[in-house]
């Protein structure tokens, strides 16, 4: 694996994937990789590409009270994840690369950006946006992977592409949407989860198990309501309901729906969603 932290040796490692004439596949993420990440590589892989992982903590991303200085770093551990995964490149630039003081370009989110995780995150979505859209730029992918887990991210993201596709601004990006890895419990893998205090682990658990109760139900009504049937006392719900997959426009039919949930365990605020239907 070749490690690139800087946009010219990003380049350089670049142009050995031309010479093996694959095409290059892109998996962004901010590092303290786990099995979810790592189920993003492994799809790339499978599609035979030159597989480019970004490690980067976009500052632009976290809100205040969000703990950007807390976000936990790893990328000794994460490089040698990589490495035994057989990643091509891991690109990991310092903040002064992805943003030089020439600016970058800035992409809004649009009112999208304000519901659901944007309420409760103001410009989160703006920032995830405008690095997604940078490192695009660098690393000219021609497939990018992502998790469904972060559902309203991955719509965003399509949007984006699509929009800018259609506006002739950049060449066609295949987005691939990847199923949510889960631990044993069926708790959604997050590096978030090593912060929730053990003995919060069991509420935490049954975010997940209000998803699969709320899945089994004929009517919206019905699925909300079995869904925080499920959900332990201790968890402070932000919120619950069914979406359309691709628009995130609230709906009033459970088939074909995806059921979005955010919750907080503690101090922290997780979310998860599944794909009415079974999990996705
Ligand atoms: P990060 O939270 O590191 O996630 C990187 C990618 O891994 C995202 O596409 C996310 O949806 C996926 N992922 C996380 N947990 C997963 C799980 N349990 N199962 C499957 N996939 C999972 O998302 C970001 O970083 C950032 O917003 C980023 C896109 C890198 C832009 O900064």
């Amino acid at each position: 694996m070749q490690l690139a932290h800087t946009i010219a040796e990003l380049n350089q490692a670049l142009a050995s994937a031309d010479a093996d004439g694959k095409r290059v596949g892109f998996v962004p993420t901010m590092g303290a990789l786990h099995a979810g990440h790592l189920s993003l590589v492994k799809k790339a892989q499978e599609l035979d590409l030159f597989v480019v992982v970004s490690v980067f903590v976009n500052p632009r991303q976290f809100g205040h009270g969000d703990d950007l200085t807390n976000y936990p770093r790893t990328l000794g551990v994460d490089a040698r994840v990589l490495t035994d995964a057989g990643v091509d490149i891991l690109f990991a630039p310092s903040g002064s690369e992805v943003y030089p003081s020439s600016g970058v370009e800035e992409i809004s989110a649009g009112e999208l950006g304000n519901r659901f995780e944007g309420a409760s995150r103001p410009g989160h979505f703006d920032g995830m946006l405008t690095v997604v859209n940078r490192l695009f730029n660098l690393v000219q992918p021609d497939v990018a992977f992502f998790g469904s887990k972060d559902a309203q991210q991955l719509v965003l993201v399509s949007q984006m592409v699509k929009r800018q596709v259609a506006n002739g601004d950049r060449e066609p990006i295949k987005i691939v949407a990847c199923d949510t890895v889960r631990d044993e419990s069926g708790l959604a893998l997050s590096s978030r989860n090593q912060r929730i205090a053990r003995d919060l682990l069991p509420a935490a658990q049954t975010i997940s198990t209000a998803l699969f109760a709320g899945s089994k139900k004929p009517s919206k009504q019905a699925c909300i309501e079995a869904a925080k049937a499920e959900l332990d006392p201790k968890i402070r719900l932000d919120y619950i309901e069914l979406v359309n997959p691709d628009t995130f426009e609230v709906v009033e039919s459970c088939e074909g729906s995806r059921m979005v949930i955010a919750a907080r365990v503690g101090e922290v605020r997780l979310i998860d969603n599944l794909l009415l239907g079974g999990f996705a």
